[in-house]
């Protein structure tokens, strides 16, 4: 079996679409969503997914407030920032892009963060809400996954979705949203680790295999069973001295062999990457609704 590739790109763009419509009824009421975006430090990839989704804000008619703290900052500063932006009206969702610096306590910023922006779903508040399916702002990457695989008709409920990855950010809650009993969920899940046994052992089991490990060819064709459907996380920079940039980026899993294998899989480049995005613009124009006690959107 010949994969079919889910085009994350496309995807991406129908949602976007479908949002700059929704900004603009917002518009019509006088309201424009506005996005806090906080940079701690330079790390290129950090900077690279930052200028990305302040771009898609622009595009997408969304308001950025766009901050960028030296890596040498205090946490005092940071604090003093998230302060702010908690209190400007015009910001409904702060992003906090991580890793922070090591000096600085994560777990600190991301609490003081009102949870009625927090957008990228990570405040406990919203954490424990998504874990007891109360309504609350999903995490970007794992809504993303679920979105992806919902828009391409794969039906999660029964299914065996094995998580490979146990991630706060995508592999957790990502595993959590799956399992409830829900629209686009209600599947059977098992979450494997660097502490699991024999991984393959799981995801040749699996009807959806969802791979976050954060290291290339983590899952090999061998791992995977005939018409699985794959969506792969993870974002890979291998040397390649044939590319200008010196690097290539690739999944965590042998994507290769895989589509070969695969009834759907997700490609890197090109696949989760742009849904993500996508994601962080649908909860902040849906920030800004609530704001108006708007219907929920979408
Ligand atoms: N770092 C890696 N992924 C993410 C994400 O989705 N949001 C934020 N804020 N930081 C990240």
């Amino acid at each position: 079996m010949t994969a079919q590739i889910i085009d994350g790109k496309q995807l991406a763009a129908d949602m976007r679409a479908e949002i700059k419509a929704d900004v603009e009824t917002l518009a019509a009421q006088g309201v424009t969503p506005g996005l806090g975006v906080i940079l701690v430090g330079d790390d290129p990839a950090s900077r690279s997914y930052v200028t990305a989704k302040e771009k898609a804000c622009e595009e997408a008619g969304i308001y950025s407030d766009d901050n960028r703290l030296s890596a040498d900052s205090s946490q005092e500063e940071l604090m003093a920032l998230i302060g702010r932006m908690n209190n400007d009206p015009k910001i409904n969702g702060i992003l906090l892009q991580l890793p922070l610096p090591k000096h600085m306590d994560e777990n600190a910023a991301l609490l003081a963060i009102n949870p009625a922006k927090d957008v990228d779903g990570f405040h406990p508040v919203n954490v424990g809400k998504m874990l007891i399916g109360e309504e609350c702002f999903l995490p970007c990457t794992p809504h993303g996954c679920v979105q992806m695989l919902a828009r391409s008709g794969v039906e999660t409920k029964g299914a065996h979705v094995v998580v490979v990855g146990r991630s706060n950010i995508v592999g957790k809650p990502v595993a959590a949203m799956l399992l409830q009993k829900k629209e686009h969920a209600n599947a059977t899940v098992t979450i494997c680790h660097t502490g699991t046994k024999d991984i393959g052992y799981h995801t040749r089991q699996a009807d959806i295999v969802i791979v976050a490990a954060g290291w290339p060819n983590t899952v090999t064709a061998d791992m995977v069973k005939d018409g699985a459907v794959v969506i792969d996380v993870g974002v890979n920079r291998v040397e390649d001295a044939t590319k200008k940039r010196g690097y290539r980026l690739v999944g965590d899993v042998d994507f290769d062999a895989i589509k070969e294998k695969a009834s759907l899989i997700t490609p890197v480049p090109g696949g989760v990457g742009p849904m993500t995005i996508t994601m962080l613009l649908y909860n902040t124009v849906e920030s800004a609704r609530r704001t108006l006690s708007l219907p929920a959107g979408r």
